[in-house]
């Protein structure tokens, strides 16, 4: 997912570019934007985090990008391609070095492990918009 800063910042294309250039697959792919109630669905494992109500309120800001990728070893090594968290701590290199603005506007999502990257891709997209 490239967030809403990443995008209204004008850097879709170049986050995007990172990822293909990375080597993943890209199986589907939107411009869409959550409503308050879908990030918060999205986001229901942070629901008790102090920082959910604006994490929230964030990811329903603006327009997001949302995709599938597929690659030998997609979840880690997408995470090794994001970088930290906070991007003071992101390697160099990194998505987040490059372009996140802070450990809650980091610019991008990636799943945290297979069964979540499976169940992240049903909420956005159906069978038919995958190839
Ligand atoms: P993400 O990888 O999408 O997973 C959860 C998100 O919560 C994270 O990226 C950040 O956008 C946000 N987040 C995590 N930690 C904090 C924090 N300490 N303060 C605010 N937002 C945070």
């Amino acid at each position: 997912m490239i967030k809403p800063e990443a995008v209204a910042a004008g850097n879709m294309g170049k986050i995007l570019d990172m990822i293909i250039n990375g080597g993943f697959k890209v199986i589907a792919l939107k411009y869409t934007r959550l409503s308050r109630q879908e990030a918060g669905s999205f986001y229901e494992v942070h629901k008790e985090r102090p920082f959910y109500g604006e994490l929230v309120d964030y990811m329903a800001s603006g327009p997001i990008v949302v995709a599938i990728l597929e690659k030998d070893n997609a979840m880690e090594d997408f995470r090794k391609l994001i970088g930290a968290t906070d991007p003071a701590q992101a390697a160099e290199g990194t998505i987040r070095k490059n372009f996140a603005e802070s450990k809650a506007k980091n610019a991008v999502h990636g799943s945290d492990s297979d069964e979540n990257a499976a169940l992240e891709g049903d909420f956005f997209f159906s069978g038919r918009e995958r190839f």
